[in-house]
């Protein structure tokens, strides 16, 4: 059996269109389509998330809902760039389940994480990026490779095989804790990790 996405890829924009035939997991049925990464080819910094949200399944672009403001803010803040940067999602169809017509995220399984896990390698090989930083526990699984907590790890520079990485939170962290006193720490800490990665990403 041929499937479109096990075929080699040639180039990142091969990689992005053939997204579309995806159906290596069971996530491509519900949602409206796949979001693929976008920024230049050749990004020093790549930031990844979990996965698309409601805004970004209908639109077909991360980040652009609220957990995407609070990532322009952080961006701003530490002078980057949004274009400059290469922004993808561990996960790339949105998993959600429909409650009174409203469509909620659910987070996405271990193995959706690592079945999607082929699209990331893929654009990591093709961008070559200084720096991926991994927003969430989600992002963080797919680009180390296994399990952290984000608490623990956050903030530090680690250098593995495939290159440098920075985890922190994601902005959803920040967007939904129950604790405001929390939510304004942890906000705190996420500028301070993109000011970060902005510095060493040059
Ligand atoms: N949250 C994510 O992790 N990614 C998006 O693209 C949007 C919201």
């Amino acid at each position: 059996r041929t499937v479109t996405s096990d075929l080699v890829p040639q180039s990142l924009q091969a990689l992005n269109a053939a997204l579309a035939g995806c159906r290596r997991c069971p996530l491509w049925r519900d949602a409206t389509q796949p979001v693929c990464g976008v920024g230049p080819k050749a990004a020093p910094l790549m930031i990844v998330g979990e996965q698309p949200g409601d805004h970004e399944d209908l639109s077909g672009q991360p980040f652009m809902g609220p957990a995407g403001q609070v990532l322009d803010e952080a961006l701003q803040a530490a002078g980057i760039d949004r274009g400059a940067v290469y922004l993808t999602n561990a996960v790339k169809h949105f998993k959600h389940e429909v409650k009174e017509r409203r469509r909620l995220h659910r987070t996405p399984s271990v193995s959706e994480i690592e079945l999607c896990r082929w699209w990331l390698d893929y654009e990591r090989a093709f961008v070559k990026p200084e720096l991926v930083v991994a927003m969430g526990a989600s992002a963080a699984r797919s680009v180390l490779g296994h399990a952290v907590n984000v608490s623990d790890t956050r903030g530090q520079l680690m250098k593995g095989p495939e290159g440098s990485v920075l985890v922190t939170y994601h902005p959803a962290y920040i967007l939904r804790h129950p604790d405001p006193r929390e939510r304004v720490r942890a906000k705190a800490e996420f500028m301070a990790d993109l000011a970060r990665a902005g510095a060493w990403s040059g």
